[in-house]
């Protein structure tokens, strides 16, 4: 059970829930965390813009679910993931068509603006929006209205609109790869969700509410925490965050004896035989790599992270013949987010893009090869 002075929020609207989305509860006990809550509940009946910032499962769709509970808003609540959006389709699906509106538009259909109006619209990872579609974006947001392709009628819209991003936007906006104006839109209202590892007091309240939640799906009334193991979770630096902890520790019950979690149960990236290891979880380097990123980068290479990052998910998806599930594995990544950096990197599967061959870039050295330097 959770600590009496941890606030704990059960969850609404079951069937409306995505199967990514597996609490039954949002809990919050660190310090940092309890101010966040505070600071979300005096915006959510307002309808200002706001853009939820945070790591890879630190709760950012939660959140915004619970944003949308408070508002008072009648209308529904409807999370779109724009980094799954096929370009193609992204405008009809945004704004809604009339029959006829382009080859293969037979009916009319709402967008989700529509969908969303007297609600919530989510824009998940936003950071994803194609520029072309950004443009569009801020127009409907200008205007509050939004016109179907192939219509003249504009709809007005009452929509609040909640956008959550993993990457820091002010880098895209100077990468070229988001719209400033767009930016100023969409962050009225900024919530920075900390990752796991900032908010240490959050730790062992969640890992003891997901015991006793799992504990009950599985028949295990009472499971525990060994002393070590809450020191190993203690020390550990969560690079998945909460989805982490709860992925390990639902693990963990399904092995344990007698609901007794001991370290060996736990099994956490770069964390041996019960023991954190030394650096924790996340090297921050290797000897050659590290050198050969510091030529790199005083050589003013234009987009070095880009290029780098494009490399690493070329490398591993080569590694793994093209299998994403095995990639991510290798890379340390979740799938969803390994997809969501082959999108930005058109990287996504089709007849033109082959993983084994012709990397970009040198594999043995990270500088592009020389007949291509040119
Ligand atoms: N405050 C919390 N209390 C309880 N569980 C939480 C909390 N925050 C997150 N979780 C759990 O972590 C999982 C991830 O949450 P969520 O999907 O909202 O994260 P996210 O930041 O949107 O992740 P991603 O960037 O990968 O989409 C949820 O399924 C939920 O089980
Ligand atoms: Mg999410």
């Amino acid at each position: 059970m959770p600590p009496a002075t941890a606030t704990v929020l059960t969850l609404p609207l079951e069937d409306k829930t995505r199967p990514s989305i597996r609490a039954k509860a949002l809990l919050f006990a660190d310090p940092s965390s309890q101010a966040l809550l505070a600071q979300a509940e005096r915006v959510a009946p307002s309808d200002a813009p706001v853009l939820i910032c945070g790591e890879t499962g630190t709760g950012k769709e939660l959140l915004a679910r619970h944003l949308h509970e408070l508002s008072g808003r009648r209308g529904p609540f409807i999370a779109v993931n724009c980094g799954a959006i096929s370009e193609t389709l992204a405008e009809s699906e945004f704004f809604g068509h009339e029959a006829g509106a382009f080859t293969g538009a037979a009916g009319r259909r709402e967008g989700w603006f529509e969908a969303a109006n007297g609600g919530t619209l989510f824009l998940d990872e936003v950071g994803d929006l194609p520029l072309a579609l950004q443009v569009k974006l801020l127009r409907v947001l200008q205007e509050r209205e939004v016109v179907r392709l192939g219509a003249r009628r504009p709809i007005p819209l009452d929509i609040r609109l909640v956008s959550a991003t993993n990457v820091d936007l002010a880098e895209a906006v100077a990468a070229g790869h988001f719209r400033l104006d767009l930016l100023y839109r969409l962050n009225i209202v900024a919530l920075r969700l900390p990752p796991l590892r900032e908010r240490t007091g959050d730790i062992l309240p969640l890992a003891r509410h997901f015991l006793s939640h799992y504990g009950q799906r599985l028949g295990a009334p009472r499971p525990q925490l060994s002393a070590a193991a809450e020191s190993i979770l203690l020390g550990y630096a969560w690079p998945g965050n909460i989805r982490e902890l709860e992925n390990s520790l639902h693990c963990a019950l399904l092995t344990a004896d007698h609901g007794l979690i001991e370290p060996r149960h736990l099994s956490l990236r770069g964390v041996v035989a019960g023991r954190a290891a030394e650096p924790a979880a996340v090297p921050v380097g290797w000897p050659g790599l590290t050198e050969q990123l510091a030529e790199l980068i005083a050589s003013a290479e234009p987009d070095v992270h880009q290029r780098v990052e494009r490399l690493l998910i070329e490398q591993g998806l080569s590694a793994s013949r093209g299998n994403q599930v095995q990639a991510a594995a290798r890379l340390g990544l979740t799938r969803h987010v390994l997809r969501t950096l082959m999108k930005r990197h058109g990287l996504l599967p089709s007849p033109t893009v082959a993983f084994h061959k012709e990397p970009q870039w040198n594999t043995a050295r990270l500088v592009r090869p020389a007949s291509r330097s040119a």
